[in-house]
């Protein structure tokens, strides 16, 4: 997850812990043998009903990293990291295709997440993870992007989705709108979004809006501003009825509930009351309800479960020694966290360390970032062993 702008520039973290949910389901009840039309209620916590599948592209990667190895106990362990419940990412046109065989083994029980990530001009504050749609390419993702995918979903009446709307999106059109990119964007990102939250509002969807982590919106002075930004979008819809909340730490390296926080220490920590995701969720969800916008959150804990390894709160590339953080549940402790989830897939790559790549960006140069690393989205084996040596709790 990126961040920030420059005066924004740390964020909270710290451990994680907490009893997890990696009991495998066996998927025998395929979504097809589903016999009834699923109907979400987005004023509860869905979470509580239905697990977060572990899709079989995810399965896949993990599956082919195992047989990578040759140690018996790292490779047993690794094998476990298959069962576990994470996000798809639709990242492009082109992924749309990942729908239909994520959906075929979706058992009854679960549900499966779905990340929509592909706004023109994205990864506006960025170079990592810049997309295939340039800024004024607003009717290519309402009709090439959106439009099919709500025709799949409209397909698929009997399975559950819970759909992680456009990272980092909203937020950088809080923090970095001085940036000639953000600018640019900053029509089709609103529009866009609204657009997503319109066109998506099926029975069978609940939707989460990204907001960043404690360490970008968290800021005093960005807090009212975040969900004023959020609750306008929302509104420009229609005030979608499936919009549950929002997103927090996705790709992110913040800790849940660390006292006093990973970078209270920073001598601009005065200015952040959210050191840590709880605290977040806590005020972020209050400034939500005064602006008129669902506040009930999703955390990522993927890759959290190790702090003090970054030298700045914005550091997010590849962050050197991560672990995987607590495995999905909707045991969070507090009402308004309706679940700990794997947004970002643990081995894929936040963005390439070659300095000669178009989307090379510094902060994966950094040293706290792992080196070599390929392309965002792309497996790094040597990165996977590491979040896997460095899980807690451990596998
Ligand atoms: C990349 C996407 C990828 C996602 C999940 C993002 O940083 O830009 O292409 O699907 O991470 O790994």
């Amino acid at each position: 997850m990126k961040v920030t702008a420059a005066s924004v520039a740390a964020l909270a973290a710290g451990a994680v812990a907490a009893p997890s949910n990696t009991t495998p389901r066996s998927p025998s009840k395929a979504a097809a043998a589903c016999s009834s039309a699923v109907t979400l209620d987005a004023s509860t916590n869905v979470f509580k009903k239905y697990k977060l599948h572990a899709n079989t592209f995810y399965r896949e990667e993990v599956n082919k990293a195992v047989e990578q190895i040759t140690d018996a106990t790292l490779k047993a362990q690794a094998a476990k990291v298959a069962d576990v419940g994470s996000f798809l990412w639709l990242d492009n046109i082109a992924n749309i295709a990942k729908f239909d065989p994520a959906v075929e083994d979706l058992p009854c029980e679960d549900i499966l997440g779905l990340v929509i990530y592909d706004l023109p001009g994205r990864d506006c504050a960025a170079k990592a993870s810049n997309g295939e749609l340039k800024y004024n390419e607003l009717d290519r993702y309402k009709t090439e992007y959106i439009d099919p995918i709500v025709a799949k979903i409209k397909a698929n009446p009997n399975s559950a989705f819970a759909l992680l709307i456009e990272p980092d999106s909203l937020p950088n059109l809080v923090t970095n709108a001085d940036l000639s990119t953000c600018q640019e964007s900053k029509t089709a990102y609103e529009e866009g979004v609204a657009y997503a939250l319109k066109s998506l509002n099926l029975p069978n969807v609940v939707m989460y809006v990204d907001a960043g982590h404690g360490g970008w919106l968290g800021w005093d002075a960005n807090l009212k501003p975040g969900a004023e930004e959020l609750a306008k979008v929302y509104k420009n819809a229609g005030s979608p009825k499936q919009v549950r909340g929002y997103a927090t730490n996705i790709a992110g390296w913040n800790a849940w509930d660390e006292e006093p926080g990973e970078f209270s220490d920073a001598s601009d920590a005065k200015y952040n009351s959210c050191q840590n995701e709880k605290t977040y969720v806590t005020k972020f969800s209050a400034a939500l309800k005064t602006a008129g916008f669902p506040n009930h959150a999703i955390v990522d804990t993927g890759r959290n479960a190790v702090t003090g390894l970054r030298e700045e709160w914005g550091d997010w590339c590849n962050v050197k020694g991560a672990g995987f953080g607590v495995r999905p549940t909707a045991d969070t402790g507090l009402e308004l966290a309706d679940a700990f989830v794997w947004g970002k897939p643990g081995g894929e790559s936040d963005g390439t360390s070659d300095e000669s790549a178009t989307r090379y960006d510094s902060f994966c140069g950094k040293p706290d970032a792992y080196k070599p690393s390929p392309e965002a989205g792309e497996w790094n084996q040597a990165y996977f062993l590491d979040l896997l040596k460095n899980a807690k709790p451990q596998f």
